[in-house]
């Protein structure tokens, strides 16, 4: 395997010295790069993620489109349900839809956590492939939603402002959520070795939605699994945990087996370090509608952000995914904002 040229990510992971914070993008391959619509157009969207080839190209795209420091392989989080057992659907435009959520116990019981890896070998070809392709040039991030939020899509169906009916059937039906976040964990922590077996440097571990969740829920609902997963995780690759919106846990999140946690944009800087003492690096979280400012805004935002975290201990990303309305030169800008901070 060849060596990384650029570990930046890697160094900053280990909490080691850089001279400057690496920079990647969540959701940065993807819809607001003209290359992407253009096999978009050609191919439908569970094409584009099980033929290796395509998914390869794709992840490959934001790294010579916009030069950031890591690849995130280009995949989804519904993958695990569809794994599972459970049909997803993907409607341009619109989102995920799963036809048949699950409802009962029977309807646990019937999802599968045995041979979840195979049934995603299409993944695991992807990131040899992508791994082969970079030959070294930065490295590659693997993924999977956290429990909570793919439950939520598995009661809900599809997409949701408030997920009150995840909430619902996790206060109401309190054991039978626990079944199933406990076999989502399982399945998710069979593939992310997986994953890092396939080539995968880095994994992270998006729980978009646990943010619905009152912290004394969070802690009921969300947290147990996410701890069990960087656990398992920690001796096959640094694990980043992005709860989304659950700025109260960052303290206890500090003391898990995670190197690095993501925030968004509701917590500052100053604060997130102030919870984690200097246990553990950070990763955010540069509002993506900002990105819609002027280009010398937009670096002049970067440049405070980068003060206001510090170079070292830090990784440079949004505070959640990019957005399709993103102009490319403007993506391309935040990048080089970081890149210019170089000491
Ligand atoms: O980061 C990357 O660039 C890698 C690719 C990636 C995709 N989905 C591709 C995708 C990643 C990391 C994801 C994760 C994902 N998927 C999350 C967690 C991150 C987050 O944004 O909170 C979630 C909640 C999903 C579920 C999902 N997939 C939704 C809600 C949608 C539709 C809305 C949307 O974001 O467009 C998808 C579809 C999807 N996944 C697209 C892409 C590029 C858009 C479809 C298309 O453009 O063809």
């Amino acid at each position: 395997m060849s060596e990384l040229k650029n570990d930046l990510l890697l160094r900053a992971l280990r909490k080691e010295k850089v001279e400057r914070p690496p920079v990647w993008m969540m959701r940065q391959a993807g819809r607001y790069l003209p290359e992407y619509i253009k096999l978009r157009e050609k191919y439908d969207f569970f094409t584009r993620v099980q033929t290796p080839e395509l998914a390869a190209e794709i992840t490959i795209q934001p790294i010579d489109i916009i030069g950031v420091d890591a690849a995130i392989i280009f995949s989804d989080i519904l993958v695990i349900p569809q794994a599972m057992g459970l049909e997803v659907l993907m409607e341009e435009g619109k989102g995920p839809l799963l036809p048949h959520v699950i409802k009962t116990e029977k309807d646990i019981n019937s999802l599968f956590t045995e041979g979840v890896e195979e049934k995603l070998s299409y993944v695991t070809k992807a990131l040899s492939l992508t791994k082969k392709e970079l030959n070294g040039r930065v490295p590659l991030i693997g993924f999977a939603g956290a429990p909570f939020t793919i439950l939520c899509y598995m009661i809900e169906g599809k997409g949701s402002k408030t997920w009150d009916k995840a909430k619902q059937f996790c206060f109401t039906q309190p054991e039978l959520a626990h079944q199933l976040l406990q076999k989502i964990t399982i399945a998710t922590i069979n593939y992310l070795k997986a994953q890092a077996k396939a080539g995968a440097d880095v994994l992270q571990v998006f729980d978009s939605w646990s943010g619905c969740l009152s912290p004394t829920d969070f802690k009921l609902f969300s947290q147990p699994y996410l701890i069990q997963i960087a656990d398992a995780l920690k001796d096959h690759a640094p694990v980043i945990l992005f709860p989304k919106g659950s700025w109260y846990a960052l303290k206890e999140l500090s003391e898990s087996s995670a190197s690095a946690l993501g925030i968004d944009w509701c917590i500052s800087p100053a604060m997130a370090r102030e919870m984690t003492g200097n246990k553990i690096t950070l990763q955010g979280n540069f509002d993506p509608a900002k990105l819609l400012l002027p280009i010398p805004e937009i670096k002049k935002e970067v440049r405070k952000m980068i003060k206001e975290f510090g170079v070292q201990n830090y990784i440079a990303n949004l505070g959640h995914g990019i957005t399709p309305n993103i102009p490319v030169d403007h993506a391309r800008a935040f990048v080089d904002a970081v890149k210019e901070s170089e000491l």
